[in-house]
């Protein structure tokens, strides 16, 4: 459902993404992990359309993405979750949720129902400012937001970076609670995280994709992957 193909991203002059290449089918989950500065944020970033390519393909259900904006991506059912966990603080968590309703069309109600369903302690939040939640919460508020409308690809960013060892397993079970919903593009250094939901696991160096794993067995063997980290 995603196909990328010899991608180059660059900022300026300076090259940041070489010749990267890979794939997911409907329904998988792909993990991306590297070192800081490897470019993992620039690849999500430059399949939502939030930075342009130099060179190379990104096929999305079928059809060729490149200078397709992030909000007609959006309507196509494609979320990303940035790194940055960024909330509207000073609206109410209700009012995060409306905002999401409204900018895919779906009934409020609806939208409500959904988002609480994979976290049912939000709904005693729902009128508290977002800024106010936990790193945690506001963390499973964004993930929640991003299935609001008929999501089809997710692209989350590190989810479970700063969190505390309880609430990276409150958010483990809530993308597994995901898994064959939706595909999704993670980026996730948490190697227990990547090991129970990948279905692929990209390493990517130096803004290349050193290794692509698609076998379970050497995706559990998390001594190989930490080599990469
Ligand atoms: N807005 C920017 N302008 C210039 N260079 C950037 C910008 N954002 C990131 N970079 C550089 O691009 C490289 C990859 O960054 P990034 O994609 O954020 O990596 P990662 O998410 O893997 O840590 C880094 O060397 C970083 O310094
Ligand atoms: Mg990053």
């Amino acid at each position: 459902m995603l196909e990328v193909k010899n991608l180059d991203v660059a900022y300026g002059h300076a090259k940041v993404l070489h010749d990267v290449s890979f794939d997911i089918e409907k329904g998988q989950m792909a993990f991306f992990i590297g070192r800081n500065g490897a470019g993992k944020t620039t690849l999500l970033k430059t399949i939502m359309g939030l930075l342009k390519a130099q060179n190379g393909s990104i096929t999305y259900q079928r059809n060729e993405i490149s200078g397709i904006s992030p909000e007609e991506l959006y309507l196509q059912g494609m979320r990303y979750v940035g790194q940055e966990k960024k909330v509207f603080s000073n609206l109410t968590v209700r009012e995060n949720i409306e905002i999401a309703a409204y900018a895919s069309r779906e009934p409020l109600d609806q939208a409500l129902e959904k988002v609480t369903a994979i976290y049912p302690k939000l709904k005693s939040f729902l009128e508290m400012r977002a800024g106010q939640l936990s790193g945690g919460q506001r963390q499973i508020l964004l993930v929640g937001r991003a299935l609001v409308g008929d999501p089809k690809l997710l692209l989350i960013d590190e989810p479970t970076q700063g969190l505390a060892a309880v609430v990276i397993e409150e958010v483990g079970k809530i993308l597994s609670g995901l898994k064959d919903r939706v595909s999704a593009v993670i980026v996730e250094q948490n190697l227990a995280i990547v090991k129970q939901l990948a279905d692929r696991v990209y390493i990517l160096k130096e803004g290349k994709v050193a290794r692509g794993i698609t076998e379970k067995s050497e995706i559990s063997d998390t001594q190989k992957l930490e080599a990469y980290l």
